[in-house]
């Protein structure tokens, strides 16, 4: 590692994809170790967090992508324009085989409201060039244009999704969980796992990890904005609760396989220390601030709920409706409420895993245990609690069905007394793989709240000012076929001062 050669870095920039070409011949030098792109996250008024990854053979079947056992450092640079003529902070930091040559940089110090772009160097290698944001300060609230996304199963098609969501050019992208999946390769889909076995281990995830992070889609929309992310099961295992597995294969301490799932997610994230994980616990839920406009409630509704009742599945179950059962855990539940109340800013957005709104999926009452229609007490005291607060502006985001729906939320969905709030659920990245525009999943009759379906590959668009937020439902016809382009299949707009759907 040398100085810090403000000429080299400006070649690189300039080069752009190309960086790669300044190999220097010395002995003992690593091939392109930035195959995994860049990341920023966390975006504050003051700064965000700014991610790589050296691995110069990412696939490793050690998981440690090709790093010789020794601390490296690695430059990186903050600026105010995309050519770095503006260098606005610059350092370097020590990576360590303990923590695959992970780079987690926190800026703070820097303006808000505003575009910032960032790189990183080492061994005179030039990482490709990502574009962050700060959030806005706060009493002021310029619109924001916000994505998000969930459920990117490998196998099951191509990242289009991602690369569309790059060319949106938004703000701030949020990934709601199944950013990873933990399973075993199989032979009938668009591309191979690796490792191709379930991973269970810190080195099968960290390559798992990595081989998503190879894909020029992903690492595209990471490069374009800062992202929020948080978990669903499939980043451990599939349907975990708490501690508790939802099978027994393959077998091992699930405790360790939690910790070791844990540490590889952070490793790969553009997280802040304060998530940082230690054994098997992480906390991941937390409260990001857009200026005065929106507060977002990043929620983990995995590391702390009890069993799925009944053995899970989608049935009737009265210890669904038990007082006492939570999905946040009773900490994370009143911190959720807590921050509600305080009213931060016009909008209260809940970026979290699983369906909020009631859903019955038969006459019969049947509902799914694995979403909060299996937690009921838990969601009715949140629902009470912004309800009883006058928040008009509450908003869910919601992953994990694999499909496109939109849903008031209402005081009582039985009675269907008061809409309180709007669900917005995004379809998967690929899980599912290609889908078919014709189904129709609604039942107006059992759910007359619930008012919009689709099947297809995806994401959400929002467009969120102080008096409303217009959300288009994005879409591509196949993820079997590379470079669909997107459309948008429903469309509506929500009012910041009167909850629920309405026609745009
Ligand atoms: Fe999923």
């Amino acid at each position: 590692m040398t100085t810090l050669r403000r000429r080299t870095f400006i070649v690189g920039g300039l080069a752009g994809a190309s960086a790669g070409i300044l190999v220097p011949s010395s002995a003992g030098a690593i091939a392109y170790p930035f195959t995994l792109g860049v990341a920023s996250g966390e975006p504050a008024a003051d700064g965000f967090v700014i991610w790589t990854r050296l691995a110069p053979s990412p696939l490793n079947a050690d998981g440690l992508g090709g790093m010789p056992n020794t601390a490296t450092a690695v430059d990186w640079q903050v600026a105010t324009d995309e050519r770095f003529t503006a260098v606005v902070r610059s350092g370097t930091v020590t990576t360590q085989q303990a923590s695959a040559h992970s780079v987690h940089v926190t800026l703070t110090g820097l303006e808000p409201g505003r575009e910032y772009w960032y790189r990183f160097r080492t061994g005179g290698h030039i990482s490709p060039v990502g574009r962050a944001l700060t959030a806005p300060a706060v009493g002021t609230q310029p619109a924001l244009t916000m994505l998000f996304t969930s459920c990117s199963h490998w196998e099951e098609g191509y990242f289009t999704a991602y690369r569309r969501m790059a060319e949106e050019h938004p703000d701030l992208v949020l990934h709601l969980g199944d950013y990873i999946y933990e399973g075993g390769a199989t032979t009938t889909k668009v591309r191979r796992f690796a490792p191709t076995s379930e991973i269970s281990t810190l080195a099968n995830y960290r390559v798992r990890h990595a081989q998503y992070k190879t894909d020029p889609d992903l690492q595209a929309a990471h490069a374009t904005a800062p992202w929020l992310v948080v978990w669903d099961d499939h980043e451990v295992e599939n349907n975990y609760a708490n501690l508790v597995r939802n099978d027994s294969s393959p077998a091992g301490d699930f405790k360790a396989r939690r910790a070791a799932a844990y540490k590889a997610y952070y490793e790969h994230m553009p997280l802040r220390s304060a998530q940082a994980p230690s054994g098997e616990n992480m906390l991941l839920h937390r409260r990001v601030r857009w200026g005065s406009l929106a507060t977002f409630h990043m929620l983990d509704t995995r590391q702390y709920r009890d069993d799925q009742a009944c053995g899970d599945g989608t049935k009737v179950c009265p210890d669904a409706d038990a007082a006492n059962r939570t999905l946040t855990g009773t900490s994370q539940e009143s911190w959720l409420i807590d921050g509600l109340r305080q009213k931060l800013g016009t909008w209260d957005f809940l970026g979290q895993q699983v369906f909020f709104a009631q859903r019955l999926a038969a006459a019969d009452g049947s509902k799914s245990m694995d979403a909060w229609d299996g937690y009921t007490a838990n969601r009715t005291r949140i629902q009470n609690a912004w309800d009883a607060s006058g928040n008009k502006g509450t908003v869910v985001l919601t992953g994990d069905v694999h499909r496109s729906w939109a849903a008031n939320l209402m005081q009582d969905y039985g009675t269907q007394n008061r809409v309180i709030g709007t669900e917005l659920v995004t379809t998967s990245v690929t899980s599912g793989s290609d889908g078919n525009a014709a189904d129709n999943g609604l039942k107006p009759t059992l759910n007359p709240h619930v008012k919009f379906f689709k099947n297809l590959r995806g994401y959400v668009k929002t467009r969120t000012s102080s008096t409303e937020m217009r959300v288009e439902f994005r879409a591509v016809d196949k993820v079997t076929v590379r470079d669909y382009p997107v459309k948008t299949v429903g469309s509506f707009v929500v009012e910041a001062t009167n909850p629920g759907l309405q026609a745009p």
